[in-house]
C-alpha cells in the first residue's frame, strides 16, 4: 500500500508543500509508505503541451496509478486548485483515481475562498473514479508559519483537522507487511515437540 505526496505548487518554498510534507511525516510514522511527486518538477513545456507520450509524464502518472491513495496538496490561485495541479491532472486516465482514496489539502491568503477544494477540486477527483475523497482541509498563510530554524509551526485548529485526516486515511488502508528479520521469522515457526 503506497501513499502518494501530490504538490500542485508553482512555487518553492511553498506553504501548500510544506502542509503537505508534515502530513507525510505523520503517515509514515504510522508505518505507511509514502512517495513524492512535485508539479513544478515535471518538465514545464511537455506538461502545458499535454505530450502524453513524454517520458517524465509518463513517469509521473505512472506513480499516481501505482498509489493506493493520494494526498494532493494546492495553493488556492483565482478561487480554485492551480492551474499546474489541473494541468498534470488533466494528463491521467479518465479512470485515473479509479479505487484510490484521496485526502485534498489547500492554503490560501484568506478564508474567503476555503470552499474552493469542494467546488473546484472535489469534482474533478471524483470525474476521474477517486473511491473516496476525504472531508477537504483548508489552511490560511497565517495559519501555516514557517520559520528558520524553527521549522513548521501550525495553528492548533490546522494541527487537529490534519490529525483526522490522517486518522481516516490511515484507517482505511492496511500497513505494509513489516520488514523480514529474524526475530519475525522465528515468530512464525511452530516446535512439533
Ligand atoms: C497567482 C496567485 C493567485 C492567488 N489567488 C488566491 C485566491 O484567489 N484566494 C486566496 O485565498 N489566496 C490566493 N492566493 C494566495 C495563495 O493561495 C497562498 O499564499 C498560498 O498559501 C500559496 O501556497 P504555496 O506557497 O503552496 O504556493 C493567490 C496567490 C497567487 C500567487
Amino acid at each position: 500500500m503506497t501513499i502518494l505526496l501530490l504538490a500542485g505548487s508553482p512555487s518553492a518554498p511553498s506553504r501548500s508543500t510544506r502542509l503537505l510534507h508534515h502530513t507525510g511525516e505523520k503517515l509514515a510514522l504510522l508505518g505507511h509508505r509514502t512517495r513524492q511527486l512535485q508539479v513544478r518538477d515535471l518538465p514545464a513545456t511537455a506538461l502545458l503541451q499535454a505530450d502524453f507520450g513524454h517520458a517524465g509524464l509518463v513517469a509521473a502518472c505512472a506513480l499516481v496509478a501505482d498509489a493506493d491513495a493520494l494526498v494532493i496538496a494546492t495553493p488556492v490561485y483565482k478561487a480554485a486548485y492551480s492551474g499546474v495541479l489541473k494541468a498534470f491532472l488533466d494528463l491521467l486516465p479518465q479512470d485515473g483515481l479509479k479505487g484510490k482514496l484521496v485526502l485534498p489539502l489547500a492554503t490560501g491568503g484568506s478564508q474567503s475562498h476555503m470552499l474552493a477544494l469542494d467546488y473546484a477540486l472535489r469534482p474533478v477527483l471524483s470525474a476521474l473514479g477517486a473511491r473516496h475523497v476525504l472531508p477537504s482541509i483548508y489552511a490560511t498563510d497565517a495559519q501555516v508559519v514557517w520559520t528558520q530554524p524553527g521549522g513548521l509551526t501550525l495553528d492548533a485548529d490546522i494541527a487537529r483537522r490534519i490529525a483526522e485526516g490522517v486518522d481516516l486515511l490511515s484507517d482505511a488502508l492496511p500497513l505494509p507487511p513489516p520488514p523480514a528479520s529474524p526475530a519475525n521469522a522465528l515468530a512464525g515457526l511452530r516446535c512439533s515437540a
